[in-house]
């Protein structure tokens, strides 16, 4: 039986997971690929820390270099995250012709585009299942199994320390702040959890499905990106009175010249499945032409729900390597050439549906001038209610609008905003209920 060398770079969380699964799982996996699976090296500046993995005959060394250089290394695990070292340590190991699997997204979605480049000028593959949805087969999904589909849009939750934080908000009624706090305690959301919650992790996780789903260039700048730090206990309830559930939810689809790629707090009804994605869990749902709805359900994240997938793109990899092959699916789902700039929406054209929530003064008047300039603005108001219990002389009410632009829908709640009529700025969800199976 062939025998495959291994490498890893960074024996963290995600490292020992992948090293943990290659050696419990060796039988099941040199059955299942045809291969020895050995994990010849890792490489990680801290060798000295006790972790849970019997090593056996695998080195675990400081100097990525004799992971990187090792001419009998075939494909090489990059683990250690962020984009400075692990970038460096990537190019080298695709010019020494090297495979190289990583369950890097920010740096997939920020420099994939070059990446890509290199791999192709090199003849080896680059694979990256683990970036997106942790364990779900969503890269996978959209390069071979979906393959003659096209895809028409993609709804998904994709951060489960924002899903967790929201559902946490929703059961028990907690604000922002403590729900952060119990899921930092947790061990979901990080010490600085701004690239959680403020919404560029989902973003950039986006930026990769866009790519693969519509054979776009890798285009992470032009997503608009809104977080869950404002969302509060009180539009959470009023927005399950109205039969909604509030999610961060990353949205792409696909126009006829253009691409829609948004994340933000987005109110979705009952009918939606996505609804029921509770807790640190996250979902993908793909309407695509041939099939309808597809989805997805897993764990996003965690030690072996991650190396699960990083794993699933070694055994290809080594599958291709034993039958000769190489780059036997393009590393985008398109081959290189036929991969295009696809131009963004800008978010001011986008039209969609909202959920407002004023803080009112409670006067005659002041319901019609808020509802007269939302008018004036074309925007069309479908159903307004006045919820809640006054305070400091103000009462919420709340407007949900049919299909409006957001440009007018900024341009009005600035002139609202300037009005002695509301107090504060007034809330805006978006409302995504186009969901059909
Ligand atoms: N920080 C991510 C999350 C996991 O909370 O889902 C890794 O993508």
């Amino acid at each position: 039986m062939k025998t495959i060398n291994i490498g890893i770079l960074g024996y963290g969380v995600v490292g020992v997971g992948v090293a943990k699964l290659l050696k419990q799982k060796k039988q099941l996996l040199e059955s299942r690929t045809g291969a020895v699976l050995n994990l010849k090296t890792i490489a990680d500046i801290d060798t000295t820390t006790k972790r849970e993995v019997e090593l056996g005959t695998t080195a675990l060394v400081s100097d990525a270099n004799l992971v990187i250089n090792d001419p009998e290394i075939d494909i090489i695990v990059e683990t250690i995250g962020g984009e400075t070292i692990a970038r460096e340590f990537i190019l080298k190991a695709l010019e020494n012709k090297k495979h190289v699997v990583t369950a890097n997204k920010a740096l997939i979605a920020g420099y994939g585009n070059d990446l890509v480049k290199v791999a192709r000028d090199n003849l080896v593959d680059l694979a990256f299942e683990a970036s997106v949805g942790g364990c779900m087969p969503i890269i996978k999904s959209l390069r071979e199994s979906l393959v003659a589909n096209d895809i028409k849009s993609m709804s998904a939750i994709l951060n489960g320390t924002c899903n967790y934080i929201l559902t946490k908000i929703s059961k028990d009624g907690s604000g922002f702040e403590d729900a952060l706090k119990d899921a930092q305690e947790l061990g979901y959301a990080e010490a600085e959890p701004s690239l959680d919650i403020d919404g560029f992790d989902t973003a950039h996780k986006l930026a990769i499905l866009n790519s693969l789903a519509h054979g776009m260039e890798i285009n992470l700048k032009d997503i608009y990106v809104e977080g869950i730090r404002n969302i509060t206990p009180v539009d959470i309830k009023l927005a399950k009175e109205f039969g909604y559930t509030i999610k961060l939810l990353a949205i792409g689809k696909i126009h006829e010249d253009h691409v829609e790629a948004r994340v933000h707090p987005t109110m979705i009804p009952a009918s939606n499945p996505l609804s029921y994605v509770d807790k640190s869990m996250n979902a993908i749902a793909i309407d695509a032409d041939a099939t309808g709805q597809t989805m997805l359900y897993g764990h996003g994240a965690g030690m072996m729900p991650t190396a699960s997938a990083v794993l699933s793109d070694i055994a290809d990899i080594a599958r291709n390597i034993i039958s000769g092959i190489k780059r036997r699916v393009p590393i985008l789902g398109y081959p290189e050439d036929n991969i295009k700039p696809v131009p963004i929406l800008p978010m001011e054209e986008l039209y969609t549906r909202y959920y407002f929530r004023f803080e009112a003064q409670d006067h005659p008047g002041v319901l019609a001038k808020i509802s007269g300039i939302l008018g004036e603005n074309n925007i069309s108001i479908k159903s307004v209610h006045q919820k809640g219990k006054k305070r400091n002389g103000k009462v919420p009410v709340v407007m949900i609008s049919h299909t409006a632009k957001e440009a007018w829908v900024q341009k009005a709640l600035k002139e609202i905003s300037k009005t002695d009529s509301v107090a504060g700025r007034p809330v805006v969800i978006r409302i995504e209920d186009t969901y059909q199976e």
